[in-house]
């Protein structure tokens, strides 16, 4: 049997990872500045992180959602504390479109309404209603074309209250910051109008963070920057460190009704035990701090170097729009230079490393970066 080709792969296998370095199967190590797509928070093989599921996995890797699971809990409680959102409910599931898909449910359950706000160059996943509010048609079957939504601009407050007073709209949703839109800032202004939009028109705010949290902005949420809390939030991710997890944060506002949402996999004991140890990680070795920091240092430093349009972003997501198209940099990089990049269109260089890039780490980054493009 063939895999079904949908990824055009780099030639490489990567067989074995530590802290925020890659190594193929040949032997040849790679800084890691794409953190497998922003997936990898506390780094590769942390001993904290290995121990966590070993020790689970002998106990017992899986029971359903049909018995109490003490775990669950525990993530709850620490995820709560760290995030600054201890008075909204947790929902578990397995990936981020997963995470969107239920959100935007909930929304509808709670006030009836059907169409969707979203915004131009979104990304929000693959499933039914994820697909439908991200802005791209290729990959939009006509399955998925069900769901009405609008699609507006960034930092237009005027626009979307007019979709606001057609009075049909369920939900907004919108990421911390825009990811495979190519590393996009909404104004923290912006948020802020919406979220007053919002309450003023019984529409349900959602704030995707799958990309942008878990401390990846230099805050937990990037939508913290802006200091307003949203009705619903959504993680994926960072946040088991590469074991498949979603979850959805939900405000005290929604009363939740057995059977209303569901899951067979969602919090299942290991991804528990994965995400729990990745917030002890994050919090013992203040890695949020720490992205802020070294993101800092990072977007200084690349915004020095030559043919770099405008470098975007916070903390550890970073944007490097160039003037030239990409590909071939990000391939000299990668083939050259061993460091791993993500891209976002064709003159996007997109960064995600591990949340414990070190300063030495970035420095040598940008040694490298310099290399290949001075
Ligand atoms: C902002 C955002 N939302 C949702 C998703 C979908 O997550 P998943 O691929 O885990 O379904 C992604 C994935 O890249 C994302 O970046």
């Amino acid at each position: 049997m063939n895999l079904f080709d949908v990824y055009p792969l780099f030639d490489i296998e990567i067989v074995r990872g530590q802290g925020c370095c890659v190594w193929d199967a040949a032997g040849n190590e790679y800084l890691d500045l794409y953190g497998g797509h922003a997936v990898i928070s506390v780094g590769h093989a942390h001993p904290r992180y290995v121990a966590a599921i070993t020790d689970q996995l002998r106990k017992l890797g899986f029971y359903s959602n049909s018995v109490f699971n003490s775990l669950q809990q525990q993530l709850a409680d620490r995820l709560g504390r760290v995030s600054g959102y201890d008075d909204y409910a947790l929902f578990l599931i397995n990936t981020g479109a997963e995470a969107n898909e239920n959100a935007i449910k909930l929304a509808s359950f709670h006030n009836g309404k059907r169409r969707v706000v979203s915004f131009r160059c979104s990304f929000h996943g693959r499933t039914t209603a994820a697909v439908r509010v991200t802005d791209n048609p290729a990959i939009i079957a006509p399955v998925n074309e069900g769901m009405p939504v609008t699609f507006l601009s960034f930092d237009d407050p005027a626009l979307v209250e007019d979709e606001f007073r057609k009075g049909d709209v369920s939900s907004l949703i919108i990421e911390g910051i825009q990811g495979v839109g190519g590393i996009r800032l909404p104004s923290d202004d912006f948020l802020r109008s919406l979220r007053e939009l919002c309450t003023r028109y019984d529409v349900c705010l959602i704030v995707d963070e799958i990309q942008s949290g878990y401390g990846r902005s230099g805050r937990f949420f990037a939508h913290q920057w802006a200091g307003l809390r949203p009705d619903i939030i959504t993680v994926a991710k960072g946040i088991a460190n590469g074991f498949p997890m979603g979850a959805v944060l939900i405000s005290p506002m929604f009363k939740p009704v057995h059977g209303m949402l569901g899951t067979t996999f969602g919090g299942n004991h290991l991804a528990c035990a994965a995400a729990i140890a990745v917030l002890d990680i994050i919090a013992e070795e203040r890695l949020v701090e720490n992205a802020g920091r070294v993101g800092g240092y990072l977007m200084q430093e690349l915004a020095t170097l030559p043919g770099v349009k405008e470098v975007r972003g916070r903390g550890l997501m970073i944007g490097i729009e160039m003037e030239e198209p990409v590909k071939d940099i990000r391939r000299r990089l990668l083939f050259e230079q061993r460091v791993f990049t993500g891209v976002a269109g064709a003159h996007t260089i997109r960064l995600l490393p591990p949340l414990c890039l070190s300063e030495a780490e970035a420095e040598e980054t940008i040694r490298r970066l310099r290399n290949v493009i001075a």
